[in-house]
């Protein structure tokens, strides 16, 4: 016995009887009258409201969004394009809680059902401008297939690069990322996040705008790729700079023996950034307990890792920094700095493991180099960059 029920404005229901010979009763004619009354009311309402509206904003828009609904009812919906193509644009109002959100989706088929090229998200954490971009320029032209570029700036800058420009329009929507503090993660989080949105891109690495690659695209793409581990530099220090920035209250999540620290700038694979974008469990406790002097972009993601996915991890970085100056930054290098001894001791100075095999390639990008280097790199980059 099917019957319908209209909602009244109160929240009252009148069920009216339907589909059936059986629902009259003795309250019929009375019922009817109600519901009559009810349809008068409501027609009347309508006309009043499209007569109104169409007055206001003339009968084409009214024309126009009825078409446009049809139009999207007939629409063949190809399903498919819609998760495998990157967006156009990268601009969008989703806030941070909505896009960690959509970005945490990941397949759980073994299998790609299309033609996959794996990329290289190369991500800009940059406070204004990127006065070293032609180098990158040089280094990513011609790999399009192969990269793409994710640039979060404190300053809006999206009229900085031509349309011929690897940078044009790679923007994503940025807020201000204070070092040492959680805006810092939530920078990095943003950028994983929308570079996650491209489901081809497979390997992410974050960059500063005082960063230069050291080797040709060729090179980087194959030791990233072929890569058993991703690059997020992980290491228990037993000092008051590392175990002592510890605090009690991250226990359970946290113990002491799992505590890490790292330099921010990391390569990781999409299973990782996934697990950095997803993670509910950890944040709280980085964010609440590791505030200066626990500076947490040097913590959070090590340590996270390291308890989730230690095997994932080669415990290293691959941008070259220089500490020996002493102080609490890195070395800044100008343009007298930059010749040739000073790339072979970047390029063969160290020895590390790589697939459980040791090598002096250890690094492929470095910093800090200001503005001023940009003209000496330029000229001894077709040595570097093709060597
Ligand atoms: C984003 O924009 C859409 C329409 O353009 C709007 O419906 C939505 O409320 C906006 N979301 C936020 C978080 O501003
Ligand atoms: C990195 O460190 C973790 C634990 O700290 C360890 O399990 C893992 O094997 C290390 N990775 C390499 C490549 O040695
Ligand atoms: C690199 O270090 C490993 C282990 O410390 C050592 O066995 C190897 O000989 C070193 N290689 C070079 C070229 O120094
Ligand atoms: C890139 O560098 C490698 C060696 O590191 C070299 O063999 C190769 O020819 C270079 N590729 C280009 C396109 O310059």
């Amino acid at each position: 016995m099917q019957s319908r029920a209209i909602q009244l404005e109160e929240g009252k229901e009148i069920i009216v009887p339907g589909g059936g010979r059986t629902g009259l009763n003795k309250a019929f004619p009375y019922k009817l009258l109600l519901l009559l009354a009810f349809f008068l009311a409501f027609s009347g309402a309508f006309i009043i409201i499209s007569v109104t509206t169409i007055k206001y904003y003339g009968i084409n828009s009214v024309v126009t969004s009825v078409t446009s609904s049809l139009v999207a009812c007939r629409e063949k919906p190809n399903v498919l394009d819609k998760w495998i193509k990157p967006p156009l644009v990268l601009m969008h109002n989703m806030s941070d809680e909505e896009l960690l959100w959509r970005a945490s989706f990941m397949p759980q088929r073994k299998d790609y059902p299309f033609d996959r090229v794996p990329k290289i998200a190369f991500m800009f954490l940059t406070i204004g401008s990127l006065p070293l971009s032609p180098l990158w320029e040089s280094l990513l032209k011609g790999h399009e297939k192969h990269y793409s570029v994710y640039i979060h700036s404190q300053e809006s800058s999206s009229s900085e690069f031509p349309p011929s420009s690897v940078f044009y329009r790679r923007q994503i929507p940025s807020q201000v990322a204070e070092w040492g503090l959680m805006t810092m993660c939530d920078a990095e989080r943003r950028l994983l996040a929308n570079a996650l949105l491209d489901i081809s891109n497979e390997w992410f690495v974050l960059l500063s705008e005082s960063c230069i690659p050291l080797y040709n695209f060729t090179s980087i793409y194959c030791y990233i790729t072929k890569s058993k581990h991703s690059f997020m530099g992980s290491f228990d220090d037993p000092s008051p700079y590392g175990r002592g920035r510890y605090d009690g209250n991250m226990y359970p999540e946290v113990s002491i023996d799992q505590w890490r620290k790292g330099a921010q700038w990391f390569e990781v694979n999409r299973e990782l950034a996934v697990s950095i974008v997803k993670d509910t469990l950890y944040y709280p406790k980085f964010k609440e307990f590791c505030t200066p002097a626990c500076y947490v972009d040097e913590h959070y993601f090590p340590t996270m890792l390291t308890i989730e996915k230690p095997a994932a991890l080669a415990n290293r970085s691959l941008t070259w920094v220089d500490w020996s100056r002493g102080g609490a930054h890195p070395a800044t290098f100008e343009q007298p700095d930059i010749n040739e001894e000073f790339f072979a001791r970047i390029l063969k100075g160290d020895n590390c493991s790589y697939n459980g095999e040791y090598t002096s390639m250890c690094y492929l990008f470095a910093r800090k180099f200001s503005p001023s280097a940009l003209e000496p790199l330029i000229q001894i980059a077709p040595k570097i960059l093709s060597s």
